[in-house]
C-alpha cells in the first residue's frame, strides 16, 4: 500500500519557484553601502574620518562596519599642516594611525591630500623671506616625498593636487602658483609617482560635477600631467552638492565620462548633500535621498567611476555647519546616528538592475 507524502524534489522545486518570482522585483537586500557597491562592481563605498571622532565609540562602530565603508579616508590627519609644522620636523602619527585603523578594518585607504593651499602651517604662509621659485622648488619636492614614502603600498590614491583651479577654469591664485606657476602641478604628480610607483595619483576639486568652465580647467590639467609624460591616474570629484542644486545624474555622469574619457578613472571623494536649516524635516530629506542616488546611478552608469566617498557618516560629525552658515543635515546618518532615508536610496541605486543571486532583476 503507497503512503502519501510530499516529494522532497517538489518541496526543492517551489522552493526554488517562489524565490524566483520573489527576486523578480528586489533583490535580498545587500549587507550595507560598500556591499551593493560592490556588486555593482565598484571598487567600494568609503567615508572620510577625522580622528577625534574615533572616541566617539558608537560612531566609531559605524565606522569600522565594513559592510558599509570598506574605504576610509583621514579628513585632516594627513594634510601639511598636521605631517609638516615647521621646515625641519615631520609629525606622522595622526596620519599613520589612520593607516593602521585602514589596514586594521581591510578597508582601502584614500590618502589626502599633497599640495593644497589651506591648512598650511604659518612657516609655508608666512615665510621670513618671501619664497622664490628656487626655495619652494625643493620645499614642495621634499614634502611630496616624504609622506609619499613614508606610506607607500599603504594608499589606494593620493589626492596629489588638491583645489588648484578657480570658479572660471583659471589657476588660483594660491603660494605655489604664485611662486612655481603651472608647473608645480606636474612637478607634483612626478615626485609622487617616483616615491610610490604603485599608488593611484588623482586631481581633486569641488564644483566639478557639471559641464563648465571649472570643469574645463580639469580637463587641461590632466592633459597638462598627461602631456609630459608624468602619471595622473584620476580625477576626484569632491561632490559637496547642495540639496535643491545638485546635479542630475546625467550632467554628473557626463562630466565624469568627459574625465575618464582621457584615459584616467573617476571617484566621487568627499560627498555631502546640505540642507538649510531653515528647510530641515522630512520634506528635505526625501529630496536629498533622491540627490545621494543620483550621484551613485551616475558612479554606476560610468564605467571609470571606481567608488564613491562620503565626507563623514553623520550629521554629529560633519563639516557643513562650521564652513556654511544656516546650513547643516548633510550626511546619510544624523545627529542620533540614525540612517536617514538617503542610505536606502543609495543602497537601492546601487542594486537598480542587478542580477540577483537566485535569477531576476533588481526592480528596488
Ligand atoms: C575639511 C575638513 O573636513 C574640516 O574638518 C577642516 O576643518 C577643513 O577641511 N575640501 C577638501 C577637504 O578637500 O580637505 C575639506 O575638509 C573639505 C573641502
Amino acid at each position: 500500500m503507497m503512503r502519501s507524502f510530499v516529494d522532497p524534489m517538489v518541496l526543492l522545486i517551489c522552493f526554488l519557484c517562489i524565490s524566483f518570482s520573489s527576486a523578480q522585483s528586489s533583490c535580498p537586500q545587500p549587507a550595507g553601502l560598500h556591499a551593493a557597491a560592490k556588486a555593482s562592481g565598484k571598487l567600494y563605498f568609503g567615508t572620510a574620518f577625522d580622528d577625534p571622532e574615533l572616541s566617539d565609540l558608537p560612531f566609531a562602530a559605524l565606522l569600522n562596519n565594513t559592510s558599509d565603508f570598506g574605504q576610509i579616508t583621514p579628513g585632516n590627519a594627513m594634510k601639511f599642516d598636521a605631517t609638516h609644522p615647521t621646515p625641519t620636523q615631520y609629525t606622522l602619527s595622526r596620519a599613520s594611525s589612520a593607516v593602521s585603523l585602514a589596514a586594521a578594518n581591510g578597508q582601502l585607504l584614500r590618502c589626502h591630500t599633497l599640495v593644497w593651499h589651506s591648512q598650511l602651517p604659518g612657516w609655508i604662509t608666512n615665510p621670513p623671506t618671501p619664497w622664490t621659485n628656487d626655495t619652494l622648488t625643493p620645499v614642495l619636492q621634499e614634502h611630496i616625498h616624504t609622506l609619499a614614502s613614508a606610506f607607500k603600498g599603504r594608499c589606494a590614491a593620493w589626492d596629489v593636487v588638491n583645489e588648484a583651479l578657480n570658479e572660471d577654469g583659471t589657476w588660483r591664485d594660491t603660494v605655489w602658483y604664485r611662486t612655481i606657476g603651472e608647473a608645480y602641478v606636474p612637478l607634483a604628480f612626478e615626485v609622487a609617482a617616483k616615491a610610490d610607483p604603485s599608488v593611484k595619483l588623482y586631481y581633486n576639486d569641488y564644483n566639478i560635477e557639471s559641464e563648465g568652465a571649472k570643469a574645463e580647467g580639469v580637463r587641461r590639467i590632466v592633459k597638462l600631467v598627461k602631456d609630459r609624460g608624468i602619471p595622473i591616474h584620476g580625477v576626484g570629484l569632491q561632490a559637496h552638492l547642495v540639496s535643491g542644486s545638485a546635479p542630475s545624474t546625467a550632467d554628473l555622469a557626463r562630466v565624469m565620462v568627459s574625465y575618464t574619457a582621457l584615459g584616467v578613472d573617476a571617484a566621487i571623494t568627499e560627498l555631502d548633500v546640505r540642507i538649510k536649516d531653515a528647510d530641515a524635516g522630512a520634506t528635505a530629506e526625501t529630496r536629498q535621498a533622491t540627490e545621494y542616488a543620483n550621484v551613485i546611478k551616475a558612479c554606476k552608469t560610468v564605467a571609470r567611476c571606481v567608488g564613491v566617498t562620503v565626507w563623514g557618516i553623520s550629521d554629529r560629525h560633519s563639516w557643513v555647519p562650521g564652513t556654511f552658515k544656516g546650513e547643516g543635515h548633510a550626511l546619510p546618518w544624523d545627529k542620533d546616528l540614525k540612517k536617514k532615508p538617503a542610505y536606502k536610496a543609495m543602497i537601492d541605486a546601487w542594486m537598480l538592475g542587478q542580477i540577483c543571486p537566485m535569477g531576476g532583476r533588481s526592480g528596488a
